[in-house]
């Protein structure tokens, strides 16, 4: 058992975002999220979180899902398994919240295995997909942020469904939502300013021994300009 302040998510818990609410037939634990593990000045934290290797119905196991209160960024490494993080935005990186939350106008998918990182830029709801055949271990470093879930739970989830009929993965677009553009593929990259390399050579957990590097995650204001899917990302 990992240390921090467990938090649980039964499967009944996930029944609100679920693509098949129905299918959620026992109440067992679902996924477990370990926080803070490590907490630098009382403004950064480091957590992990463990997503098992399971389908409920058609669907691919994932997290509940939610956006950052303000516009705290956040930074994942995935330590084992295989994942796919789904971000997604209504706001602007200013007003993150502005807007209809069922007016999506950018939505993306980021494939990351053992090593790699992904940031979640200020502004975007997220949720992660376990896709590999083991269970998918996540740690993250966040700053104050605090969680809002209602926003995805009102909508039944995320506005794409990743989902497994047996042929190849699908991304199913939420109905729920009155407006969901095209989903963009897009590939992560290093980002050498933060001390960031995708390889498992350089887990995240080490910048605890550089916080300068993670000053992004407490004071995102002074970065915005840098936390921008474009400067983030590769597209595909
Ligand atoms: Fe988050």
């Amino acid at each position: 058992m990992r240390k921090g302040d467990v938090s649980q998510r039964t499967v009944f818990d996930m029944k609100p975002v679920l693509y098949q609410p129905n299918e959620a037939k026992t109440n067992d634990v679902f996924y477990n999220v370990y926080r803070n593990l490590e907490i630098i000045g009382g403004k950064l934290r480091y957590d992990i979180t463990e997503i098992p290797q399971r389908k409920i119905g058609v669907e691919f196991a994932k997290t509940f899902g939610h956006y950052h209160k303000g516009i705290y960024p956040e930074l994942y490494e995935v330590l084992d398994g295989r994942a796919y993080f789904l971000l997604q935005r209504y706001g602007n990186s200013a007003h993150p919240a502005g807007g209809d939350p069922a007016e999506i106008k950018e939505a993306y998918i980021v494939e990351a295995s053992a090593g790699a990182k992904a940031v979640m830029p200020p502004g975007f709801g997220h949720l992660s997909i376990n896709i590999g055949n083991v269970e998918l271990v996540l740690g993250n470093w966040i700053g104050l942020a605090e969680y809002d879930y209602e926003t995805i739970k009102k909508l039944r989830g995320g506005c794409y469904y990743v989902l497994d009929r047996g042929k190849n993965m699908e991304f199913e677009q939420n109905p729920n939502y009155k407006s969901v553009p095209k989903l963009k593929k897009i590939k992560l990259r290093d980002l050498p300013e933060f001390g960031i390399k995708n390889d498992k050579e350089h887990p995240i957990l080490d910048l605890k021994n550089e916080p300068q590097k993670l000053e992004w995650l407490v004071n995102p204001e002074k970065y915005l300009n840098l936390l921008t899917i474009e400067k983030l990302y590769k597209e595909i």
